[in-house]
């Protein structure tokens, strides 16, 4: 493990003058990666990476799986209460009302190109969402909240709508009458979905919506925290998130899983030659957990139905027996990557496009803890160790 830590001079590994008003000199904690430093408090999520738990606001993430939708997870990342009925027909019209895009955004996609990375194509355009949103530097808590809605609303009109033009297909308006994942299949794949596919996919929603201080949420809190705009920080957010050690891993999965398919290894042998090449199996491992991620553990189930109902069997059983090689020879268990990428693939979705389904989802997360951030704003600005060198001098430039 990459980290390492020197402490002074408490040296007992608390940050002890952490009070901004302290004039004390600060203790220096050095920790590579910040694993393990707590840098802020939120009411959002709880994760208990040793038993496997993950909590949204209270609620564990079993119970909302099985009992919320999506947009009753929005509601309670950004209102801190799940929605009664009338609320919950609000929020979803509003949602409705906001999923079409500006044209001017409609014509950034069209002129990316076809090959664009899709997590590339999506930061460049909720960037450009910017532009057309007059209240986008409105810093009030109002407009703030009617920003997370209609950047969550317009992410998936905006995924479809680049699928399909690449395609050479015209984009679909949304329908405004259905929820995310309902509007979503049906911009993306031309016909309205049935009520398990919408299901299953509302729940792949509920399970990405939030999780803590990771590195895209981080990253949006950094920018946040410097009072810049709600549409900055989601836009550097989407680009932490497309990394393959983040939210990328999704596809790396799907590869992955093609490539053993294309084998004619066993799941067990492929993985025994990737550990012996000492290559990371994607979809694996955390920061955190150090047990089954929880939800792995309702992807899993998802995988089990999905690939029994559509004679694909093959997708259960290789997650099933890599996950078991994994954690006999490395002690490392699927993380939320893993079964979500064949769920999505059984879905009928393209694969490079995994990462933005993550994004669509993840919205609701990064929003909330924007607010959360400027209800009690503080600047995060950490300290690199200097390891260069010292007393150089400067030698004029027609003598170097
Ligand atoms: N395959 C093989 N070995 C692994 C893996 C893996 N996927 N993950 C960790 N290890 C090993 C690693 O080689 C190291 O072993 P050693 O101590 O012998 O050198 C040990 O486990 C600790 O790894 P680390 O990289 O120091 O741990 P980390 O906390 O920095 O890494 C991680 C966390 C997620 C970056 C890493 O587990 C990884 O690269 N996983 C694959 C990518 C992935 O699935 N990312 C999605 C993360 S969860 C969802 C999300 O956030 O998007």
């Amino acid at each position: 493990m990459a980290t390492q830590e020197t402490l002074t001079p408490s040296g007992d590994g608390t940050d002890k003058a952490a009070k901004p008003a302290d004039k004390a000199p600060l203790p220096v904690i050095k920790r590579v990666g910040l694993e393990g430093v707590v840098a802020l408090d939120s009411v959002l999520s709880f994760i208990d990476g040793q038993v496997g738990e993950l909590i949204y606001h209270g609620y564990d993430i079993k119970d909302l799986a099985e009992n919320t939708t999506f947009e009753e997870v929005a509601y309670l990342l950004w209102k801190g209460s799940l929605p009664n009925r009338a609320q919950l027909d609000e929020l979803n019209a509003q949602l409705q009302a906001e999923r079409e895009l500006p044209p001017m955004v409609l014509d950034v996609l069209r002129s990316v190109p076809e090959d664009a990375h899709p997590m590339a194509a999506l930061r460049t355009a909720v960037s450009a969402l910017a532009l057309f949103d007059s209240e986008a530097d409105d810093p009030s808590p109002e407009a703030n909240y009617r920003k997370a809605l209609r950047l969550t609303a317009r992410t998936p009109t905006i995924i479809a709508a680049f699928d399909r033009l690449r395609k050479g297909k015209e984009a679909l308006a949304p329908l405004k009458r259905n929820s995310t994942a309902h509007d979503f299949l049906y911009m993306l794949n031309g016909e309205e979905p049935g009520t398990a596919a919408e299901r299953t996919f509302d729940v792949c929603l509920v399970l990405h919506a939030e999780h803590g201080l990771n590195a895209s949420t981080f990253a949006g809190r950094v920018i946040g925290a410097t009072l810049s705009d709600m549409y900055s920080a989601v836009t550097g957010a989407i680009g932490a998130l497309k990394g393959p050690l983040h939210g990328g891993a999704n596809v790396e999965v799907m590869k992955t899983l093609l490539e053993l398919d294309r084998s004619g290894k066993s799941p067990e042998q492929f993985i025994l030659d990737k550990l012996a090449a000492k290559e990371r199996v994607m979809g694996f491992g955390h920061r955190v957990y150090k047990t089954l991620d929880p939800r792995a553990v309702i992807l899993r189930e998802m995988v089990q139905d999905l690939s029994e109902e559509r004679g694909q069997r093959q997708w259960y059983d290789y997650g099933v027996e890599m996950m078991n090689t994994m954690e006999r020879e490395k002690g490392i268990y699927p993380n939320v990557d893993f079964f979500s990428a064949s769920v999505y693939h059984m879905l009928g979705i393209d694969m490079d496009l995994f990462t933005t389904i993550f994004t669509l989802s993840r919205m609701t997360g990064w929003t909330a803890h924007l607010i959360e951030q400027w209800s009690a704003n503080r600047l995060i600005r950490p300290r690199s160790e200097y390891t260069g060198p010292r007393n150089l001098k400067v030698v004029p430039i027609n003598q170097r």
